[in-house]
C-alpha cells in the first residue's frame, strides 16, 4: 500500500505514521526526519536547510525531489510506504507522480488530517520529540509512558529547534500558501481520504484505519 499523511505543521502527521508504520509493515519516509538527520550530521545540505528550517520556510525543491528519488528507490520501498511530510509544492507533486508512475507505483490513499491553525499552536507548544527515531509525543495530550523517553526505541525526548512560536507561525503561513493547493490536485485524482483531526490520537487512529479498510 502506497500512502500519504498530509497536512499543515503539528496536525498529527508523523503520530499517525507510526501508526501505519506499524500496522503495514511499510517504511514512513518523512522529509522533515532526513532533513534533520542532515542537520546532524552537518552536511552542506543539512547546513543550507537549516537555515531555512529555522525560519519555517520551504528547501528548495530540486534539493527534496533529490532526496525522495534516493529513498524511494531502496528495496524496502517496493512492497509500498508511507509519505510525510512530502511532497509540499504542486512541482513536488507532479514530480511524485511522474516518478510513481515510471516505476508503476499507484498512490492508493492521501490521508488529509484538517486541525485549525489555532489547536495546532498548542500541540506544537507541548511537543518533544525522540532524538533518535523522530517519534512526537505531547506533555499533555499524547505524553510517553516514562517522561523523558520514547515508547518506541527508548531515546531522550527534546523540543524541536523550529517549535518556538514565531517559526510555527511561518510554517504555519507557508503551508497555507505553498502547500495547500495540494488539497484540489489530490481531490481530483480521486485519492483524498479527509480526517477530523481535532479528535484525540487514538480515535483519529480508530477514524483513519476503519476508512482505510473500506478501500482494500
Ligand atoms: P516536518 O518535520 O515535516 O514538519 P511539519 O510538516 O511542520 O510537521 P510536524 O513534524 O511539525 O508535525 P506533524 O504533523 O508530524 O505532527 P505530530 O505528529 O508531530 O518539516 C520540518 C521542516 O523541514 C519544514 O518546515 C521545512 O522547512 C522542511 N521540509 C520538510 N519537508 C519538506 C518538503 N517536502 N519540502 C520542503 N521543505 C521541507 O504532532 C504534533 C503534536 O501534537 C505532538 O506533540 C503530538 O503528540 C500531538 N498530537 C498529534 N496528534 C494529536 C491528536 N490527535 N490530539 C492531540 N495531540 C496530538
Amino acid at each position: 500500500m502506497n500512502l500519504m499523511v498530509f497536512g499543515a505543521p503539528g496536525v498529527g502527521k508523523g503520530t499517525q505514521a507510526k501508526f501505519l508504520m506499524e500496522e503495514y509493515n511499510i517504511p514512513q519516509i518523512s522529509t522533515g526526519d532526513m532533513l534533520r538527520a542532515a542537520v546532524d550530521d552537518k552536511t552542506d545540505i543539512g547546513i543550507e536547510a537549516k537555515k531555512i528550517m529555522d525560519k519555517g520556510g520551504l528547501v528548495p525543491d530540486s534539493v527534496i525531489i533529490e532526496i525522495i528519488k534516493n529513498r524511494l528507490s531502496k528495496t524496502d520501498c517496493k512492497k509500498g510506504f508511507i509519505l510525510d511530510g512530502f511532497p509540499r509544492t504542486l512541482l513536488q507533486a507532479e514530480v511524485l507522480k511522474e516518478l510513481m508512475d515510471n516505476m508503476k507505483m499507484e498512490l492508493d490513499k492521501v490521508i488529509s488530517l484538517n486541525v485549525p491553525d489555532k489547536l495546532i499552536i498548542e500541540r506544537i507548544n507541548g511537543r518533544r520529540v525522540c532524538l533518535d527515531c523522530g517519534a512526537s509525543f505531547h506533555v499533555e495530550f499524547n505524553s510517553s509512558k516514562v517522561k523523558g523517553i520514547c515508547d518506541y526505541c527508548s531515546g531522550k525526548l527534546i523540543i524541536r529547534d523550529d517549535d518556538d512560536i514565531e517559526t510555527v507561525k511561518s510554517r504555519l503561513q507557508t503551508y497555507h500558501k505553498q502547500t495547500s493547493p495540494l488539497i484540489a490536485f489530490y481531490t481530483n485524482m480521486g485519492v483524498m481520504l479527509n480526517l477530523d483531526g481535532t479528535k484525540n490520537v487514538k480515535q483519529v487512529k480508530e477514524d483513519m484505519f476503519k476508512a482505510l479498510v473500506k478501500f482494500q
